[in-house]
């Protein structure tokens, strides 16, 4: 249940986060003033990859992978390659990206002028969605 929510989420995650970096740069370019609608978009971004943090936290410790993890050691999860993606890499990562989108939307919020905003955004907001991206269980995520 916990792990269907974490995954039709991760939609909303990728669809608001492609928008926001798209938004950034566009705005970044186009030199134009940050408003209203930039900061609903960027603050969207932050909200919905904060609580695909909560969910993703939730399926962890329900995941069938983590059952196996207890049961055959941490040892062993880090020689599976398989178990390793999912147990490790995938959410190490994806605080990693998470904390990108907080960090660049806390800062974008001290600049002064619209493009140092913009840029900032555009910098933290577009690594983040190469990690998301490179992190994202494509094979899972389609096969479920
Ligand atoms: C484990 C869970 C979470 C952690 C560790 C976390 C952490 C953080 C951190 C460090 C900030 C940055 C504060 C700043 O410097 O401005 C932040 C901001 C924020 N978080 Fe979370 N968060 C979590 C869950 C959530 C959830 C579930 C939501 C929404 C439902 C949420 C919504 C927000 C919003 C709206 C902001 C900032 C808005 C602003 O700066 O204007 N967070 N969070
Ligand atoms: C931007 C952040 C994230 C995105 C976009 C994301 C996306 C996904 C997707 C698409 C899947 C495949 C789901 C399926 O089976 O259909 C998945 C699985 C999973 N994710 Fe995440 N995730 C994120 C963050 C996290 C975090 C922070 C954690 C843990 C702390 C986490 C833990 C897991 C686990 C344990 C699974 C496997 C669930 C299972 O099949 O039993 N994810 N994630």
């Amino acid at each position: 249940m916990i792990k269907m929510i974490h995954s039709y989420w991760a939609y909303i995650v990728l669809i608001v986060l492609i928008l926001a970096v798209f938004n950034a740069i566009k705005g970044f370019t186009s030199k134009k003033e940050f408003g209203t609608n930039d900061l609903r978009i960027s603050l969207f971004a932050l909200i919905a990859s904060h609580i695909q943090l909560i969910l993703g936290f939730i399926a962890y410790y329900m995941s069938s992978f983590y059952e196996t993890m207890r049961g055959v050691g941490m040892g062993d999860v880090m020689k599976n390659s398989e178990l390793r993606k999912l147990l490790v890499e995938h959410p190490v990562m994806m605080i990693i990206a998470i904390i990108l989108i907080t960090v660049g939307f806390s800062k974008h919020k001290k600049k002064a002028t619209a493009i140092a905003k913009f840029k900032t955004i555009s910098i933290f907001y577009t690594i983040a969605l190469l990690i998301v991206l490179a992190m994202i269980p494509w094979n899972l995520w389609f096969t479920n």
